[in-house]
């Protein structure tokens, strides 16, 4: 299953979370930026001095459901059969510029995947919201503490998330052999 880990990461934890995915996945690997982008709101975990009135506002932003202008990404999503996509959560929701790549890529996923880093990851929310933007269930989610993102709990809490996926794939892999199989659509030479 050709596979792309995309997400928006504003401290850099979230990233971490992305880059080992990718690794672990053998997927592609892309970011998603802010057209006007925000300075570091947090600083080993606690609000930045550089974040000023900017955290009041990226707060607000989440809370009612604002998206903001992103640039246009790297990758294009249409060329994978599954989509990971991550956030850090503000406010409970998922960041105004993971809104904005769901909003404008929704028609071009074809399967999703979702990723959070939260100080306390109560992810449900975000993930509803992630669901709603993409327009389809995401085959499996999975939310990370960020104060456990740099440590060796982090794999651990990452590696079902893998399997999973990785089990989804193959079992996809067996479908589309097996099934022209049964239909009679081997070519006998
Ligand atoms: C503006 C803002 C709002 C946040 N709101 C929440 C929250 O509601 N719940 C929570 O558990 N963590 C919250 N956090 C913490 C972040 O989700 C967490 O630190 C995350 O790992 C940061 O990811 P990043 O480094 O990739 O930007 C908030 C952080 C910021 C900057």
């Amino acid at each position: 299953m050709k596979t792309l880990v995309v997400c928006y990461s504003n401290s850099g934890t979230t990233m971490i979370v992305a880059e080992y995915l990718a690794q672990a996945l053998t997927a592609d690997f892309d970011v998603i930026e802010e057209v006007k982008p925000r300075p570091p709101l947090l600083y080993k975990g606690e609000r930045s001095k550089a974040g000023g009135g900017t955290f009041v506002k990226a707060v607000c932003a989440a809370l009612f459901g604002r998206s903001s202008r992103i640039a246009a990404t790297r990758k294009d999503p249409s060329q994978y059969d599954l989509v990971l996509v991550g956030t850090p959560i503000w406010a409970g929701s998922v960041t105004p510029a993971v809104r904005s790549y769901l909003r404008r890529h929704r028609k071009q996923l074809r399967r999703v995947a979702f990723f959070c880093t939260a100080g306390m990851p109560e992810k449900s929310r975000a993930f509803r919201q992630m669901k709603r933007l993409a327009g389809k269930q995401p085959m499996d989610t999975v939310g990370v503490k960020s104060d456990d993102v740099r440590t060796d709990a982090c794999p651990l809490i990452i590696d079902g998330f893998v399997k999973n996926l990785k089990a989804a794939g193959q079992a996809e892999h067996l479908a589309s052999v097996v099934a022209p199989v049964t239909r009679g659509e081997t070519h006998s030479e």
